[in-house]
């Protein structure tokens, strides 16, 4: 556990951080008026509809519905921790870092941490400098031009040389003012009693860097024939293979930008498609793909093309890993290459429009599974078509798509020569499968993506327009808005989380103290935060005149009537003799006249 960031120091550092500075990273903003605008680094979009508002600190994208301050800015785009993006802007805009008592043991391991990262680095850059630069890397430059390999593709991932030396790295690494220890921790060198030695020695170097770009580890590939092919550096606290995707820091402004990441197994796999301008590719590094491999790009995309070697083993991988990104709730596809071939081989000889191709023609997972099924079974005899029946009934059941099954009942339907009634069968059986699988997996976590659809219903629908409208009328005039507020329920309001918003604004603009309970209900990283934090830029444009949340108002509850006026007319047709009701839906209808007169007369602004 890290010692808790002192509460001053997060204020300080959101006071000091320039949020378009900030976004301006990631996406190039243009001002209009008090706020800035540009196309959303969260969802991919030809239009902009994200905007930031520098004066009061805070983003928000009226496409995806994704809106907080700086530091939920950089958590997202960076996946960090919250403390880890108050460190990061810390140190960024020179706020000191002050962390709460019972911090100093911590810092003694802070301080570890960034010298062995320091030592890591440096030792990433001397790899590199002695692949171009000494006369012994004159072998790996062959090598590499062999494999078509460039050197500005090597130099974005940095890609180096490991002295062929028993203490090459060690001597240099103890001149620098760094020990055994340092080293060993690292992960650089091997110690045994009486002496220590480089792990890595005269092998090509690929750094591993974490979604921050900074180096954890490397691989490092032998350039004969030796046993392993690639060693790694050991897991340790900084290097955990399973946290890590090869090249996902080069990589994930572009996988944003495409919404889709393409799952390589190789290092030589994702260098030989960057250079083939395939940039959204990333390597698992030889296994299937693990959870915590999944968590680091859920952030970018939901869609996970697998690009495996085309053996035995890269099959079974794909399988492996798409069930995981099933789970997930993410959409897996599979680009299928041609026999016996990697991307690396496939991307030098065919270049990117080749990779392209055989990416367009990416199947489902589904599809995979059955066709890979079939290639196993025997579809030529009746008694070998039944057997397949069975296993191709459990992998229909996996997908949780019915739409995608049935067109996969259908493709069987042809190769297995099935009858309508078993056509009908398969679907009904694997229906039933596929939802009890449903209820006893764990469930998906399609979260964010469920988050997108939510919002885009909201945006879309006119009565829920006319309310988000009224509210942000109501923050754009805050000296009126508490009467217009007050008069008006939850009820008003159909969809949760603007009633939910609501109470949240009433409740600040009737408070003495507006401001602070505006910023709670913005804070916390909500749906109903976030919400509101569109509202609040909303109403900055200085489109919502007085006039318009006059309107508004009316249409609310023209709407609210309107809805009640149904609701009483459709009991009374259950009961006809109910008089209450009967006296109570006349006068409500005669509001309803005097409402939509007044509309009728209101000039909108
Ligand atoms: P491959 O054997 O397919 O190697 O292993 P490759 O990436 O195609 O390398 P080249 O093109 O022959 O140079 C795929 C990945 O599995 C991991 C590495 O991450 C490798 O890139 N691996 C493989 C290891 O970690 N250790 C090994 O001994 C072999
Ligand atoms: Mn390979």
């Amino acid at each position: 556990m890290s010692p808790r960031i002192k509460d001053a120091t997060v204020e300080a550092v959101l006071a000091a951080a320039d949020i378009v500075d900030v976004v301006s990273g990631y996406t190039s903003l243009r001002q209009r008026g008090v706020t800035f605008t540009g196309l959303c680094p969260f969802h991919q979009e030809k239009s902009p509809s994200f905007s930031v508002s520098a004066d009061k600190g805070l983003y928000y994208c009226f496409g995806c519905g994704e809106g907080g301050d700086v530091l939920t800015f950089v958590q997202r785009m960076e996946s960090l921790s919250f403390a880890e993006a108050v460190e990061q802007l810390a140190e960024r805009f020179g706020v000191p870092l002050e962390y709460e008592q019972g911090a100093a043991p911590d810092s003694a391991a802070r301080g570890t941490e960034r010298r062995l990262s320091t030592l890591l680095e440096k030792t990433a850059a001397f790899y590199s400098r002695y692949l171009w630069e000494s006369k012994a890397g004159e072998n790996a430059r062959v090598y590499l031009r062999s494999r078509g390999l460039a050197r500005a593709v090597c130099e974005t991932y940095q890609v180096g040389l490991s002295p062929d030396a028993w203490r090459g790295l060690h001597d240099r690494a103890l001149q620098e003012g760094f020990t055994e220890r340092d080293l060993e921790a690292a992960g650089l060198i091997v110690r045994r009693p009486g002496k220590a030695y480089d792990r890595f020695r005269g092998r090509l170097m690929f750094p591993l860097a974490d979604h921050r770009g900074r180096v954890v580890g490397f691989g490092g590939r032998t350039l004969g024939d030796d046993k392993p092919k690639y060693l790694n550096s050991p897991e340790g606290p900084l290097y955990r293979k399973s946290h890590l995707l090869y090249g996902l820091f080069q990589a994930r402004r572009t996988i944003a930008d495409a919404d889709d990441v393409l799952v390589v197994e190789g290092y030589t796999d994702v260098l030989a498609l960057a250079q083939a301008g395939v940039g959204n590719v990333v390597a698992s590094m030889g296994t299937a793909l693990t959870d915590g491999q999944l968590d680091l790009v859920t952030r970018l995309t939901s869609n996970v093309t697998f690009m495996y070697d085309a053996d035995r083993a890269g099959t079974e991988a794909v399988m492996r890993s798409g069930e995981l990104a099933r789970r997930r709730g993410l959409r897996p596809t599979v680009a299928v290459l041609p026999g016996g071939q990697d991307p690396a081989e496939v991307a030098t000889a065919g270049g990117g429009e080749r990779v392209r191709t055989l990416v367009g023609g990416k199947v489902s997972l589904l599809r995979f599974e059955v066709l890979r099924f079939l290639e196993r079974s025997d579809t030529d005899t009746a008694e070998g078509r039944v057997r397949a029946f069975d296993g191709l009934r459990e992998i229909l059941a996996r997908s949780t798509s019915p739409k995608e099954r049935e067109e996969e009942v259908r493709l069987l339907a042809d190769r297995l020569r099935l009858s309508p009634e078993n056509v009908a069968y398969l679907l009904e059986e694997s229906e039933r499968e596929a939802r009890n699988r449903v209820k006893s997996a764990t469930r998906p976590q399609g979260g964010e993506v469920r988050l997108l659809r939510d919002h885009r219903e909201r945006m879309r629908s006119p009565e829920l327009a006319v309310q988000r409208e009224f509210l942000t009328a109501a923050l754009a005039n805050p000296d009126t808005s508490a009467e217009a507020l007050a008069g008006l329920t939850p009820e008003h309001f159909v969809d949760p989380v603007c009633a939910e918003a609501f109470a949240g604004l009433r409740r600040a603009l009737t408070s003495p103290d507006p401001k602070r309970v505006l910023k709670e209900l913005i804070g916390g990283d909500t749906e109903v935060g976030r919400f509101v934090i569109g509202l609040v830029m909303e109403a900055d444009t200085g489109l919502y005149t007085q006039a318009m949340l006059n309107e508004r108002h009316l249409r609310l509850q023209e709407q609210h009537l309107r809805r009640t006026v149904a609701g009483l007319r459709t009991s009374l047709e259950d009961d006809a003799s109910d008089a209450d009701t009967e006296r109570r839906l006349v006068r409500l209808e005669v509001l309803l006249h005097q409402v939509r007169y007044l509309l009728a007369n209101v000039d909108e602004g």
